[in-house]
């Protein structure tokens, strides 16, 4: 497949927010219990902490951490998790169908958050509780003290206030499956209300509503259309959450995926400009995609959710523990793509989730937590992804796809740090088809430094994945590269195997 990519050097589109490599943790499953945190385990620092966990969060390069979830938080009560541990209640997590011990809660989470680097995305609870909780719980995290609320906290053992800026208006109140849910005039009342207590507490806060569930929910673009009409004036991001998987043997759509979170993102970008112009509202609204990854959930649907939503009520069940392949990897680094190139528009988006649950970090009690396929992708554009987005203009033939009709068999954004290296990020989505791509850098004379891709390993194919055992799938270097500068310009040649990033 020929493919011709133009870079232009001096032209920045957009900065990389630093928040667009955000991850995400739930009370649900084994992410924060047999997760993130594990007292007992052979690396666990004096508060429960797993090192292994932290050390691989680190270099996954974490920048935001949306907590407590997801489900979880529609009926959390987030008192249950500050106080002596011993006197935290054991509640039935209805979301989950778990038993929550409440041994980790808002002073562990954010202690945690700071050894990781990373900021705390706090959302509150709008299924079961309202407007007075979120402002108490924003109250006690915020204010220095000297009320009753701050005082809790310090007595707590946090003197100084968390100051948490980030803050999710609950989550999927869109979803029927959501404890709580409500209709979009329902939730964007309570939302914008809200809102509006939460900056009479602080004005600092910056807050996210909830937009849409997914793009086929049948509520779609009026959901977000109706929210946005309460909100507007308040909100400084709506939501979007997007998961894909491979079903019904459809390759090529699948890997196809980044076509249709571009498709999604284009949607709700104009849904924002659409009711500010109609608000005549001269304000930004960024998009956070506060939950994305590949996730199997066709299996999770018909073959377990039933019984585990009907079951016992077990602390820290095994759920949704997908093991990613390469395939799975190629379309999260395609994500990333779709992700880069909206940097004007997304301001922040959450990997769901971190550690076990859909996640790019596994663990077991009895084994060293090791990095699955999608770890590789989303820790090398953390790393190389930063600073701006620059101009570029891609030629490539297409293929058609089930699900999202032609689609361009090679997809690409680049990038430029503050320190001017460059970098470039590429998918071939082709199944069996290398690519043949040469690319151009007009603008500017540069040497390369390093080239890497993550595709099939040698002796493995498309479906290789890594292990508590064996760990085959991480990138290799790009070899066979024709380089060639001159007259202020930049060519390169380069093959990309089927089906890699
Ligand atoms: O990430 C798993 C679940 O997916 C979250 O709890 C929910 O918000 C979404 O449906």
């Amino acid at each position: 497949i020929p493919a011709d990519l133009r870079v232009h050097l001096g032209e920045t589109v957009a900065a990389v927010p630093p928040r667009l490599f955000g991850g995400f943790v739930e009370h649900m499953g084994r992410c924060v219990y047999q997760g993130i945190y594990e007292p007992g385990h052979p690396s666990a620092d004096t508060e429960g902490f797993r090192q292994d966990v932290l050390e691989l969060v680190r270099e996954l390069g974490v920048t935001v951490a949306r907590y407590p979830g997801g489900n979880f938080v529609s009926g959390y009560r987030w008192e249950d998790g500050v106080g002596p541990r011993e006197q935290r209640p054991v509640r039935l997590d209805a979301a989950w169908h778990s038993t929550e011990t409440n041994q980790v809660g808002l002073h562990e989470f954010a202690g945690w958050a700071q050894r990781a680097g990373v900021e705390v995305m706090q959302a509150v609870n709008l299924g079961t509780r309202g407007i007075l909780e979120a402002g108490d719980l924003l109250e006690y995290s915020n204010h220095p003290g000297g009320t009753a609320l701050s005082e809790r906290r310090r007595a707590n053992g946090a003197d100084e206030p968390f100051g948490i800026t980030l803050w999710c208006l609950g989550n999927e109140m869109d979803g029927p499956w959501q404890i709580g849910h409500k209709s979009a005039d329902e939730y964007g009342r309570l939302a914008a209300e809200t809102a509006r207590y939460m900056r009479f507490l602080d004005h600092r806060v910056e807050l996210v509503v909830a937009g849409s569930s997914n793009m086929e929910m049948p509520t779609f673009g009026e959901w977000e259309r109706t929210v946005l009409r309460h909100t507007a004036e308040l909100a400084d991001h709506i939501s979007v959450h997007a998961y894909y998987e491979e079903s019904d043997g459809d390759v090529a759509s699948f890997l196809a995926s980044g076509a249709g979170l571009d498709r999604y993102l284009d949607t709700v970008a104009g849904i924002i400009d659409e009711v500010l112009a109609e608000l005549g509202l001269d304000r930004k609204i960024g998009i956070s995609v506060d939950e994305w990854n590949v996730w199997y959930q066709r299996d999770w649907n018909e073959n377990h959710k039933d019984a585990v939503l009907s079951g016992d009520w077990p602390q820290a069940p095994r759920l949704i523990e997908d093991e990613y392949n390469v395939t799975d990897a190629v379309v999260v680094g395609s994500l990333l793509i779709s992700l880069l190139r909206h940097s004007d528009r997304v301001s922040m988006a959450n990997l769901a989730q971190l550690v076990n649950v859909i996640a790019p970090i596994r663990c077991e009690p009895d084994a060293a937590a090791w990095r699955q396929t999608t770890f590789f992708p989303f820790a090398l554009t953390s790393a190389r992804g930063r600073g701006a987005v620059l101009g570029s203009d891609l030629t490539v033939g297409s293929a058609p796809t089930a699900r999202y009709g032609d689609v361009e068999l090679v997809d690409a954004v680049s990038t430029v740090a503050d320190d001017g290296s460059v970098s470039v990020f590429v998918v071939n989505r082709a199944v069996t088809d290398e690519a043949a791509l040469s690319i151009e850098f007009t603008g500017g004379e540069l040497v390369l430094a390093d080239a890497q891709t993550l595709t099939a390993p040698t002796g493995g194919d498309r479906f290789t994945t890594n292990t508590r055992n064996e760990q085959p799938v991480s990138p290799v270097a790009l070899s066979g590269i024709r380089t060639e500068t001159g007259e202020g310009a930049t060519r390169l040649a380069v093959t990309l195997p089927p089906v890699s990033w």
